[in-house]
């Protein structure tokens, strides 16, 4: 039975040392040290021995046992090991390997003029407002100096939604509810929507965008006016560009004027864009009127202001080139990918 032992572990242990899974080594488990294992079966046969033979064969068979069981225990753990580490070599991430091309999203180029705009005025000290786009009567023309049946009401198309309630046609609005809740110094802008029923064409848009910008305080003059948009039109189209004030009429503005400066497409000699002018259009400002400044109880013999509307689309489509408003409307992702 010794010899019948020895030949069992040794084929035992051959088996276990070429097992190639946890898979094999468990049926190798089962094969020999399960219930119907083949050192199991050598134990069932002790009952043939005599009494004095008996412990020692037993003891032969466990120590069998034990140590068949200790090899296919560390077998196992060897085989799971190098399970695992073929499983993570499968999975390392190649780091090298170039990456997919990633879309990020951009800003829209109203935006990025704006993000520019609100930069050179907040470097001046002025805060960013905002305003309802949906207005009355009262804020958008009423306390701007222009009373019903005036006819500088026809100046702007207006679309009305009720009797006193409009879509704003003028960020001009957000003025008088900034005096109604600031006291002067008061240096602001407000950027934003407006709405005009125009026709739609490569220059005009019912929606569109100003930024609209008030000062108020003690001894403000033309000259500060002039300073301060002398220096945005240079931080904007670089300070080679020449800047022009013509005079002009706003009713909320009294002396009015608006700024033109050198045609950013043709420097100055006349082209399409500037219409052989040499020069472009960029905002609207004036002396605050005494009116304006009363309607929102502020003593015009003590303080002045100046205020200016400057359009953020013309802006837009001068410095990127873009022959067609509607382009910055429409968000086809062709055109907007440009930028
Ligand atoms: N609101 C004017 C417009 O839409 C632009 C403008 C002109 C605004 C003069 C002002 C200003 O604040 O002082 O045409």
């Amino acid at each position: 039975m010794k010899e019948q032992l020895n030949a069992i572990l040794l084929d035992a242990k051959n088996q276990v040392e070429n097992s190639q899974s946890e898979a094999d080594i468990e049926a190798l488990r089962v094969k020999y040290l399960g219930k119907k294992g083949e050192l199991t079966a050598i134990l069932k046969q002790m009952g043939s021995f005599s009494p004095e033979e008996r412990p020692k064969m037993g003891a032969l068979v466990n120590e069998a046992k034990q140590e068949l069981e200790t090899l296919i225990a560390e077998k196992k753990t060897e085989l799971k090991s190098a399970e695992q580490l073929k499983k993570l070599q499968e999975e390392t991430i190649d780091i090298t390997l170039p990456h997919k091309e990633l879309k990020v999203g951009k800003l829209h180029p109203l935006n990025t003029v704006l993000d520019d705009m609100i930069n050179i005025f907040q470097s001046m000290g002025f805060d960013v407002v905002d305003g309802p786009e949906v207005e009355t009567d009262h804020y958008n023309f009423e306390c701007l100096n222009v009373p019903a049946d005036h006819p500088a009401r026809d100046m702007q198309d207006t679309f009305y939604l009720a009797e006193n309630l409009l879509l704003r046609t003028q960020t001009s609005a957000a003025q008088i509810r900034t005096m109604e809740t600031r006291k002067p110094p008061i240096r602001v802008i407000c950027p934003g929507r407006v709405f005009r029923a125009d026709e739609v064409d490569a220059t005009h848009s019912p929606v569109f965008h100003q930024i609209e910008g008030l000062v108020v305080d003690k001894g403000v003059t033309m000259c500060d006016l002039k300073g301060v948009l002398e220096q945005f039109a240079h931080e904007i189209y670089g300070s080679d560009t020449k800047v022009k004030f013509r005079p002009s009429f706003f009713p909320f503005t009294e002396p009015s004027v608006e700024v033109d400066v050198t045609c950013s497409e043709c420097g100055g000699k006349g082209c399409r864009v500037c219409k052989g002018s040499g020069w472009i259009e960029i905002l609207g400002a004036g002396m605050v009127h005494p009116n304006v400044l009363r309607s929102c109880g502020i003593d015009p013999d003590e303080y002045s202001g100046f205020a200016f509307g400057i359009g953020l689309d013309r802006l837009t489509t001068t410095r990127y080139k873009i022959s067609d408003i509607r382009l910055l409307f429409e968000n086809d992702k062709r055109f907007l990918d440009q930028f």
